[in-house]
Formats: C-alpha cells, structure tokens, sequence
C-alpha cells in the first residue's frame, strides 16, 4: 500500500538548486572527469545534474555503482556490499560521486573509501539532500542540495519499499 505523503521540496526549488549546484561545481572539474551515481536513488538527480553540467559546457563521463546496505523500509544497516561495480578505469582520474542522500554516512564512506582505492586522483561528492542530524560516521559532501530535518523522504528517485521514485519532487512520508 502507498502511504501517504507531504509535500517538501517543489519541482522548481529542485531544478533552481541543481542549477546553482552546477555553476558551483563546474570551476572545480578536471577535463577527463567521471561522475559516478550511486543507484537507484540517485538517478532523476544524476540525470538533471548531468545535464545541466552540459548546459554550462562540460562533458562528463558517467558512471554507476549499486550499493546495498541490508535491510528495507526505513531503515538501512551497517553492512554494505557492492551489487554493481563502476566499469571505468579510475587510476588518476578526477571523480565527482554522485548520489540522493547523506544520512548516516555509511554509504558515502563506503564508496569514497572504495573509489580512491581504485587510485582516484581526487574525488568531490555531491549529494541532493543531506541530514546532518542522522551522522554515525564522519563524512561530508562538497556540494549539498538541500539540508532536511530527521524526515523520511521519497520522490525524485528516492523511494520507500520501491514506491515513490517517479514522483518529479521530494515529499516526506505524512506521520501516520
Ligand atoms: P546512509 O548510509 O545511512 O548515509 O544512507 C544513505 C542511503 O540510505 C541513501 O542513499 C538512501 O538510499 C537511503 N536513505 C536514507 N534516508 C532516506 C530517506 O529518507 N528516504 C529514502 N531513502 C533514504
Ligand atoms: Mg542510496
């Protein structure tokens, strides 16, 4: 069943922000860049943020990576195993990682730690949404869409249980 949802972030404050993300992140960019997006969730912003990086002149070589934490619903683990491997050869490249949330930190951890050991030359993270109030583990992202409260979201590739990810905005799941 669909749970109901609240509105949070409108489908132009979105766009508006992967904009100004865009022009942030475009000085920084080495030529030979690849963007790696952390699936599923990071898909709708992967693609907008790719796009717009275009709009400004910058080609980027993409590329992806599934990772799983155990455990479904509301809540993800500690244990993360890689379901995807990225197929570039990384050795002195330049990636900018990209993916929906930073919650815990776990997962980003995981796959910044995964990416320069794949002898990445440097590495810049950019997240859509960012919960500084959930961190266990000590990470931060160099571009930040939008700081949110302890909510559970879904919408624009982010999902609960799979359900929601086609939604053009981000909502949160109404309290019950
Ligand atoms: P972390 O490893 O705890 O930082 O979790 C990051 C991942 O958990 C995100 O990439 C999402 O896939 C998932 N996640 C965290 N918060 C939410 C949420 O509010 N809605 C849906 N997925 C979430
Ligand atoms: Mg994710």
């Amino acid at each position: 069943m669909r749970p109901p949802i609240q509105p949070l972030l409108t489908a132009a404050e979105i766009q508006a922000r992967v904009n100004a993300l865009a022009d942030a992140i475009t000085p920084r960019l080495q030529p030979d860049v690849v963007m790696i997006t952390l699936l599923t969730g990071a898909f709708v912003f992967a693609a907008d943020l790719a796009r717009a990086l275009s709009a400004r002149g910058v080609p980027v070589c993409l590329d992806f990576m599934i990772l799983s934490s155990y455990g479904s619903g509301t809540t993800s683990s500690g244990s993360i195993t890689t379901r995807l491997d990225c197929r570039q050869e990384l050795t002195g490249r330049q990636v900018l990682l990209v993916d929906d949330i930073l919650d815990t930190g776990t997962t980003l951890d995981f796959a910044k730690r995964l990416i320069l050991a794949k002898g990445s030359s440097q590495l810049l993270t950019c997240v859509l949404l960012d919960k500084p109030s959930r961190r266990k583990v000590p990470v931060e992202a160099e571009f930040v869409g939008f700081r949110v409260p302890d909510l559970f979201v879904v919408g624009y590739g982010i999902d609960y249980n799979e359900m929601y990810r086609e939604l053009p905005y981000v909502a949160t799941l109404a309290a019950p």
